[in-house]
């Protein structure tokens, strides 16, 4: 049966159950591609839980189609990194968009919509709006499953790093980062040298 185009819109917090599901749905699928039964069962139930803040702050994004959520992601102007990472103080910190890096954050393709070019046309939709607010730069901490698309969408891989989630078991992750494409006529000259993670990514452990 043929299906709908997904239509893409900014999520809204009476969204954020079925959003969820459809991360824990992707996510029990596509996981265990990469990590082992346990580190996948971890990262089902600590890394594909939706980060509220993303939803009120208006900056997250579904792909329906025909009344189902498909794919979801979004991009951060605050501190925290990735979902799971455990509570920090600096988390809900506005990034100062002339020096540091928004993040992307909570990326999932329900698995039966994956390799239709969904997953990249929310990391460009990220792109254009931390662009529109002046970010130069995109970072991000990838689980492995999606390391490939953030280097179809220009990413540069900076490290490889383990967290540990709540429960302490273990994941590997890559660093990201990708320079924006400035504004037409932005005075946009990048900083050089700077430190784009926390000592979380840095270090390998949670904070
Ligand atoms: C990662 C994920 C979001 C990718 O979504 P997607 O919609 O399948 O990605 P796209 O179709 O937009 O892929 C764009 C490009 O990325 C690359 N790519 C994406 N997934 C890939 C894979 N599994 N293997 C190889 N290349 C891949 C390809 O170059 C692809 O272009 P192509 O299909 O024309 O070759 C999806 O696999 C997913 O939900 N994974 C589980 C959750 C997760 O790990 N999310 C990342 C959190 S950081």
């Amino acid at each position: 049966m043929e299906r709908a185009e997904p239509m893409l819109r900014v999520a809204t917090p009476d969204d954020a159950s079925r959003v969820e599901a459809l991360m824990k749905e992707s996510a029990a699928v596509l996981f265990p591609r990469y990590y082992d039964e346990r580190q996948s069962a971890s990262a089902v139930r600590y890394v594909a839980q939706i980060d509220p803040m993303l939803l009120t702050d208006g900056t997250y994004f579904v792909l329906e189609s025909d009344g189902q959520l498909v794919a979801c992601g979004g991009w951060s102007r605050r501190d925290r990194l990735y979902t799971g990472s455990g509570e920090s103080e600096d988390d809900s910190r506005t990034l100062d968009p002339a020096t540091e890096p928004a993040k992307v954050r909570a990326m999932f393709v329900r698995a039966d919509w994956t390799r239709r070019g969904l997953g990249r046309r929310i990391v460009e939709e990220c792109e254009a709006a931390a662009r529109r607010e002046g970010y130069r730069q995109l970072a991000l901490l990838a689980t492995l499953p999606g390391v490939p698309l953030y280097l179809a969408c220009g990413f540069q891989p900076l490290e490889e790093i383990e967290v540990a989630l709540s429960d302490g078991v273990r994941i590997a992750g890559v660093s990201m980062e990708k320079a924006i494409d400035p504004l037409e006529g932005a005075n946009n000259t990048p900083e050089v040298g700077r430190e784009l993670f926390q000592p979380l990514a840095v270090g390998g452990l949670r904070r």
